[in-house]
């Protein structure tokens, strides 16, 4: 390792223009928007589009994320873009906004790792940097679950949304440096949260569409109860590799999968529900674009002040679970 350190110099996200209420939903399936509302913490979300994937949105957010470091197209030395819902299974959506963006013929992947991307995608940044082997790094998280849910079952479909975040890292100051992390991922509770269908275990098959396996299956409350338990050690775990604890936290960026969430995390973390960001209310669940969304939005609306130590975590499907300290330069 060198004694490079890794740097957020900018960020960008984008909302497709439509939104879906609560009291459309109400017009779908049997609900009510005072059960969402009170059970999940979600007003609206934003619904992508037939004719914009998850490139497009991508494309976009990377734009921003661009403008806001000062960088130009070519300054891009990779693109890594975490996702559960790629343009194709290949070729890999990266390599796809990578060419949108006029950015040269540089390494660009996508990976999976559900709700955890943008996290994961940050802790592969950083390692390229500090180690010396790249200096600008594009990350991604960005989705269009608007596709993978069945928009007849009221357990998922009042849950999710489409966005994306991007965040340029690169090896010079000021910015956010990130500093401590944690991640891990466990398999075997991976049946908590799938999509059945479309992958090489189970192809896309008639009989596949007709019983919906191409859609999100979830056990809410189990996954809910993993969650909790993930983000806490992940922000835990990563504030102490920083030499830090609770007390430290200047604000808590965590996965806005469901406002009860938050607020357990919060509680068990022994945050002021003031230091704690939420923007659920306006996007629903949109998986690995949800921290970039939130850290964007924290960064432009003046909530992450000069000095902020930021603490960022996240669990999801896999299970997957990832937290990193970012700590805001003091200028
Ligand atoms: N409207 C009205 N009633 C509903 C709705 C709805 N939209 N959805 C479920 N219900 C009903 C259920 O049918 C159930 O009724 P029953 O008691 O008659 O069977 C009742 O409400 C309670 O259901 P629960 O599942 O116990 O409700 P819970 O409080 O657990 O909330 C929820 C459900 C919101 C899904 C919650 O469990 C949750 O948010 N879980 C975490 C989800 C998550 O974080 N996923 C993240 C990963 S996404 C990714 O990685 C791609």
């Amino acid at each position: 390792m060198s004694d490079r350190k890794a740097y957020i110099k900018g960020t960008g996200h984008f909302a497709p223009e439509q939104t879906l209420t609560n009291a459309d939903l109400e017009k779908m399936v049997d609900t009510s928007d005072e059960w969402i509302t009170s059970r999940t913490g979600i007003s609206q979300r934003h619904i992508a589009p037939d004719d914009m994937a998850n490139s497009d949105m991508s494309c976009e957010a990377g734009k921003r994320a661009l403008e806001d470091a000062g960088w130009a197209p070519e300054d891009v030395q990779a693109v890594i873009l975490g996702t559960v819902t790629p343009d194709y299974s290949f070729p890999n959506t990266a390599a796809l906004v990578a060419d949108k963006l006029g950015v040269g013929k540089v390494p660009c992947y996508d990976f999976e790792a559900g709700c955890s991307g943008f996290i994961y995608g940050l802790i592969q940044a950083k390692a390229f940097i500090e180690s010396g082997m790249l200096e600008r790094v594009l990350v991604i998280g960005a989705e269009k679950l608007s596709s993978l849910v069945n928009w007849e079952d009221r357990n998922t479909c009042v849950l999710f949304g489409d966005g994306a975040g991007a965040a340029c890292v690169g090896s010079e100051g000021p910015g956010g440096l990130l500093g401590g992390i944690h991640w891990g991922a466990d398999g075997s509770l991976g049946y908590l949260l799938e999509l059945p269908a479309s992958g090489s275990r189970m192809p896309v098959s008639h009989e596949a569409l007709d019983k919906k396996l191409n859609t999100i299956h979830m056990s809410g409350g189990e996954v809910m109860k993993n969650a909790v338990r993930a983000m806490r050690d992940s922000a835990l775990k990563s504030l102490a590799e920083e030499g830090l604890t609770y007390e430290d936290v200047n604000l808590l960026i965590s996965h806005q999968a469901n406002v009860r969430i938050i607020e357990s995390t919060a509680r068990v973390l022994r945050l002021k529900w003031e230091d704690v960001y939420v923007n659920i209310d306006r996007y629903g669940n949109t998986s690995s674009a949800s921290i970039p969304i939130a850290l964007d939005e924290a960064l432009h609306n003046g909530t992450i002040k000069p000095g902020y130590v930021v603490v960022l975590a996240a669990f999801g499907a896999g299970l997957t679970w990832g937290g990193m300290v970012v700590r805001w330069s003091d200028e």
